[in-house]
Order: C-alpha cells, then structure tokens, then sequence
C-alpha cells in the first residue's frame, strides 16, 4: 500500500508535533516515509530532530532544478512552461534523512494573488500531486495553518487529511472549515485528532462537538512535549517512549 496524508489545523494546534510523530511512528512499521513541510514558517525538521546547522534550502529556491524541469526561469509569469514537470527523482535527492524519514521542505512562492501560476508554483504543486508512491511509502504533509493549501490545490491528490484540534469552539469551526475545503477538492477520508486534552471534560468537549467528524484519537498534553519545544529538540528521541496514542493512530491509518 501507498498513503498520502496531509495535516491541517489552525494554528498552534500541533500540526508539526503530531506530524513528526506520526512520521516517525510510520517509518518504525518499515514502511519509507517522505514528510513534506509545506509551511513557509518552516520547522519540520526540528520535530523530526533533522540537523539544521547547514541550512535546508526548500524546493522552491531550487532555480536551476525548477529551470531544468519547468523548462521556464524561476520569477518569470506567464511564458510557456511544462505544466507537468517530472518530480519522481525529487524525494531521493533533495531530502534528509533521519529514522526513516525523509524531509522534503517546499519553501514559499510569492504568490500574485491565488491564481499565479509560475515555475515555481507548478513545480510544488506537481510534486506534491504527481509523486508516484512506491509500494510500502507514505507521505505526510505538514500543512501551514488555515486553508492557504486546500484552496490552491496543493492538497488534492491526498488521501487522508488530519485535520488537527484543540478543546476549544475556535478550533472546532476552523476544523468544520477545513473539512468543508477538503471535500470540495474530493479528499476522501477526513478525520480529526484531538490534540492536548488536559481533562475528561476536554475529551467530552471534542467527543461532543465533534459528532460530525471521524475522530482518529485524542492525544493528551505531555511535559516531554513542551520541554522538548523548550529546548528546541524533538520529543521522544527515543522511538519506544512515544506514547501509544500515536501508534494505535498510526495502526488505523495503515489498516485501512
Ligand atoms: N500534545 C501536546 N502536549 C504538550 N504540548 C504540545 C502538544 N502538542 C503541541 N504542543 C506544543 O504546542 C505548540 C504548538 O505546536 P506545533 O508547533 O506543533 O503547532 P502547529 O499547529 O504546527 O503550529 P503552527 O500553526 O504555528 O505551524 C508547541 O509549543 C508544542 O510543543
Ligand atoms: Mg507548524
């Protein structure tokens, strides 16, 4: 099997926390895992415990492979420039590794309202709707807050979207937003994740309100998670004390 998944949410709700988890809870069922930070605020690779020391430059300042493959320089509108451009190889070079998985950083394009359609953009967008899977891969999408992604198609070939929530009633209707987005561009499996539950009645508030959704799980507030941001390294550095939460969410995501 091959999963494409992308993680929504507004912001702030743990969008990279739950997806650097659950990447590398994926990877530790053999599978390979490419996790794409398609946040122009990037820090992926800082969940994933990548090493930042030597800056990770995004696909989209990647000039001469975007000239290479769109057949048009980088900044230039309009022109004539391949709409398909090969991405296949783009995973295997131009990511890093670690546990499994595989971080690949899109970067911004500096957008002319929604409808810009430069190099760069449809190299972005081709990569993350045209990556052929391999059997036994799954990419997760680490999205930026709100709908940005949803609305500019760079979603919709997935099959799953997480949509990420605190307890709370601003959560719940940019969750129902979200959803509504996700349908419209035909994703099929649409679950929420309860993230940072702190009571019974936190579990109550999600379970109750969010009759309408699939609920994947409910993932509760953890120190380790907190003091890890604080020292600026990934929680749960050792792959076996990562609460179960995640794998039983991982199972079902696999089992489907
Ligand atoms: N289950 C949890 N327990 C404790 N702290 C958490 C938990 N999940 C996330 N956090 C903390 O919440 C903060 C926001 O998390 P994170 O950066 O993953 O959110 P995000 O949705 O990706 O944010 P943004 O919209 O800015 O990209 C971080 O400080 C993180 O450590
Ligand atoms: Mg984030």
């Amino acid at each position: 099997m091959s999963l494409k998944l992308a993680i929504g949410g507004k912001g702030g709700v743990g969008k990279t926390t739950v997806t650097s988890l659950l990447a590398r809870c994926i990877a530790d069922t053999n599978k390979r895992v490419i996790a794409i930070d398609a946040d122009p605020v990037t820090n992926l690779a800082a969940g994933l415990g990548i090493d930042e020391s030597k800056p990770i430059i995004p696909v989209s300042e990647l000039k001469d492979l975007i000239l290479e493959r769109t057949g048009a320089v980088p900044g230039t509108i309009g022109g004539f420039f391949t709409l398909n451009p090969k991405v296949d190889d783009i995973p295997d070079r131009f990511s890093l590794e670690k546990d499994g998985v595989r971080l690949l950083v899109m970067g911004t394009v500096e957008t002319g309202g929604s409808g810009c359609i430069c190099p760069e953009s449809t190299l972005l967008k081709a990569l993350v709707n045209h990556l052929i899977l391999n059997h036994n891969e799954v990419v997760i999408m680490d999205m930026e807050a709100g709908i940005e992604h949803l609305g500019r198609g760079t979603s919709g070939s997935m099959d799953g979207l997480i949509i990420v929530v605190n307890p709370g009633k601003r959560s719940r209707v940019a969750a129902e937003k979200i959803k509504k987005l996700g349908s419209d561009i035909g994703i099929k499996d649409i679950y929420v994740l309860g993230n940072r539950i702190k009571s019974e009645q936190d579990k109550d508030l999600i379970q109750e309100s969010m009759k309408d959704f699939k609920i994947l799980g409910l993932i509760p507030e953890y120190d380790e998670i907190a003091n890890a941001d604080r020292e600026g390294v990934r929680p749960f550095d050792d792959i076996s004390t990562i609460p179960e939460e995640f794998k039983t969410i991982v199972n079902k995501l696999l089992s489907k």
